[in-house]
């Protein structure tokens, strides 16, 4: 059988690092063998891509060599990652996949959606994630959670409109595909957000057997 794909979205500063360790518990305590892994990146090559994607530049980054860099990484990391292992029936868990296109270059930079379904389409045909955890937080309250920690990346540089409409973009992935996609408030404490992912998990599992 298939191992399932999961993956966890959401705007910056959302707590995506705490809450991957939370769905990796979750996994350990049932005993699923499973990889965790994250975009852009989770290759030699693609942590490459990542360094280039996220630098800052003097110059600005054209959004069409933004966009064929996520999908670059993204062949590589299906090629020599996530497809090997899903095919032998290991987990994936993944910080983010496709759905961040959609969310950052169509709804943050507003790249047609439609060129991206294509590009989608081109790399990784049939596949989606099983299970999609939607973080969401206010984008205002995520950045200020970002500027504590210092040193942002290109995108954490971007003004807040961006990342309102990077939310909305979720939000409108949220109400087309009802049937994998799960909202997690992230507003809430540490303890409530990994309770309502548990929770989310537990359910996903029921539906397995
Ligand atoms: P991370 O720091 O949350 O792991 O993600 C790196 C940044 O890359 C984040 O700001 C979102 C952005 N990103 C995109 O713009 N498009 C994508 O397809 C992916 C995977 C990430």
């Amino acid at each position: 059988m298939k191992g399932k794909f999961i993956t966890l979205e959401g705007t910056e500063g959302v707590g995506k690092s705490t809450n991957i360790a939370c769905i990796e518990q979750w996994l350990v305590a049932r005993g699923i063998e499973f990889i965790s892994t994250r975009e852009p990146g989770g290759t030699e090559l693609g942590e490459e891509i990542r360094g280039l994607l996220l630098d800052h530049r003097s110059a600005s980054v054209d959004i069409m060599t933004e966009l064929l860099l996520m999908f670059a990484a993204r062949a590589q990391h299906l090629y020599e990652k996530i497809l090997p292992a899903l095919n032998k029936g290991t987990w994936v868990l993944c910080d983010r996949f496709t759905d961040a296109t959609f969310a950052y270059q169509g709804g943050g930079r507003g790249v047609d959606t439609e060129l991206i379904q294509t590009l989608a389409n081109l790399v990784h045909k049939e596949l989606q994630p099983d299970l999609t955890l939607l973080l969401d937080i206010e984008p205002q309250i995520g950045l200020s959670r970002v500027a504590q920690r210092g040193d942002p990346d290109r995108f954490e540089m971007e003004e807040l409109a961006f990342f309102e409409r990077v939310r909305q973009g979720y939000h409108q992935q949220l109400a087309e595909q009802p049937e994998r996609y799960r909202l997690i408030d992230a507003s809430h404490s540490p303890d409530d957000v990994a309770g309502a992912i548990h929770r989310v998990l537990d359910k996903f599992a029921e539906q397995l057997v």
